[in-house]
């Protein structure tokens, strides 16, 4: 690597700070706001960030809800107060959510799910005003489908039936196995997660509907009715908003 570029780990930190500042300079992170936080390795410093903006009073009366137990757990390690999107505080709707991503098309279509927590995640991102997925450089792609794996969380009793109807969509599906851990990944929901990928690029908005149409299925890791901005990092430490 050249003198001077900054690594992935750099570039997400980068963009994970600085979208938050931004937010928050343009008036569209606000106090007295309602707001999803992500999972992963991106959100968890875009989340450390708004910690310290409560800390310093530059945002005050937030009511978050987390996308995962990792992000409850850094919400109550932080001080971030958190609630169920069913609470009367939330009341099922946000104002903003800040999240990561596996991969960024060109027409901002995303794949999500990497830490396994898609459901909540997309649930959490279709129900909010605005949505910000921060990244670092690997995650802009021009096609999805073919590279990072799409995932797939299904009820553990239709596993092999929905592998079937995945094959017939086109898609390899393989069940995610645990690390540290025997036997398969269960989500925060208590299903199991088939990872897909396809020899040709899909389309993604097509293929979001199809594969939730299979009967077990309970959500997918396209991500496209929702039209993020995008805060993504170069390997220059520059974070472009798209
Ligand atoms: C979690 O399930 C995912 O959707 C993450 O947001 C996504 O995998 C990006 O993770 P990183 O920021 O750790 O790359």
């Amino acid at each position: 690597m050249p003198k001077n570029e900054c690594t992935l780990a750099e570039q997400k930190i980068l963009a994970a700070r600085h979208a938050v500042d931004d937010l928050i300079r343009r008036g569209e992170l606000r106090s007295n706001m309602k707001l999803g936080l992500g999972t992963g390795s991106t959100a968890m410093p875009a989340v450390a960030r708004i910690a310290e903006h409560i800390r310093e009073g530059n945002l005050t009366g937030i009511r978050a809800v987390a996308t995962s137990f990792q992000t409850t757990i850094a919400c109550e390690d932080l001080g971030i107060p958190v609630f169920s999107l069913n609470s009367k505080e939330i009341s099922g709707e946000l104002d903003l959510a800040i999240d990561g991503a596996d991969e960024i098309s060109p027409a901002k279509h995303l794949i999500k799910g990497g830490g396994a927590a898609l459901l909540l995640e997309k649930i959490v991102a279709y129900n909010s005003a605005l949505f910000v997925i921060v990244a670092d450089s690997s995650k802009r792609v021009t096609t999805l489908g073919t590279r990072f794996a799409l995932p797939v969380e299904v009820i553990s009793e239709a596993r092999v039936s929905v592998t079937r109807a995945l094959a017939s969509l086109g898609a390899q599906a393989l069940l995610r196995e645990g690390v540290r851990k025997a036997g398969p990944v269960v989500t925060d929901n208590g299903n199991l997660i088939l990872d897909c990928v396809w020899k040709e690029a899909v389309d993604a908005y097509q293929m979001e509907e199809a594969i939730n149409q299979i009967v077990g299925v309970v959500e997918n890791g396209f991500f496209t009715r929702t039209s993020p901005i995008v805060y993504a990092a170069a390997n220059t430490g520059i974070v472009e908003r798209v």
